[in-house]
């Protein structure tokens, strides 16, 4: 979900408000993704390398995190969609572990678009801890790294989409997105609407996908 900084910096408005418009966002593609029948979206709020910004913003980023679940979870769970947090979440402050936990407990029956969000999430390290799991249990082979993936419960991943120009993956289902058709936009992540997800996934249902076949 990339650009909320320099959108707010364009205003001359400070970073937390660029990422207030980014949770504006989420909640409106959220939204629209349930309402298209999407299986499953899956957003990229807090990575493993995020750490690294100063603890002002990242307070701020916990903080609106913590005020959407409160807000929306009501949503989720009346819209029949699941939430489902992938990544280290366990070493976030025990105020949002109980938080998230909670909030996959209450929707972890339902049965519509499953909101998945990252969050302390590191490709990486999700392949390399997958893989150890994997070896403590026996071969490790592709089905059993995959089985021990955060993801091992979410459907294959279709569709990337990268906002704000970046073209490259950050880190991000590196391993998920081995046939995952990518969709790079220059649309700052705040200005990002359902109208663009449309345009992704148009764009999605033209592509031949022929996963190393021919
Ligand atoms: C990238 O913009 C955005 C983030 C690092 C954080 C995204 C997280 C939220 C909006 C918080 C809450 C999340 C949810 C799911 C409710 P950037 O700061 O890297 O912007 P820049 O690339 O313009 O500097």
């Amino acid at each position: 979900m990339d650009g909320n900084g320099r959108w707010a910096k364009k205003r001359l408005l400070p970073r937390v408000v660029g990422h207030k418009r980014g949770v504006d966002a989420v909640r409106e593609v959220a939204r629209a993704a349930r309402d298209m029948g999407l299986e499953a979206l899956t957003l990229y709020a807090f990575s493993s390398e995020n750490w690294k910004r100063p603890a002002d913003e990242i307070a701020d980023l916990m903080g609106l995190l913590k005020a959407f679940i409160r807000s929306d979870l009501q949503e989720l769970i009346d819209n029949n969609a699941r939430l489902r947090i992938i990544g280290d979440y366990h070493g976030l402050a025990p105020d949002i572990v109980e938080l998230v936990e909670d909030a996959m407990a209450r929707t972890a029956a339902n049965t519509g678009t499953t909101l998945a969000i990252a969050l302390n999430y590191g490709s990486q390290q999700e392949i390399a801890r997958a893989a150890a799991r994997a070896a403590a249990k026996g071969a490790i082979t592709p089905e059993a790294i995959e089985a021990e993936l955060y993801t091992a419960d979410l459907p294959p991943l279709d569709l990337l989409i990268r906002t704000s120009g970046e073209v490259r993956l950050s880190n991000f289902l590196l391993w998920q997105a081995a046939y995952a058709e990518m969709w790079f936009t220059d649309v700052l992540w705040p200005d990002f609407t359902p109208e663009h997800l449309r345009q992704a996934l148009d764009q999605f249902s033209t592509r031949e996908r022929r996963f190393g076949g021919r």
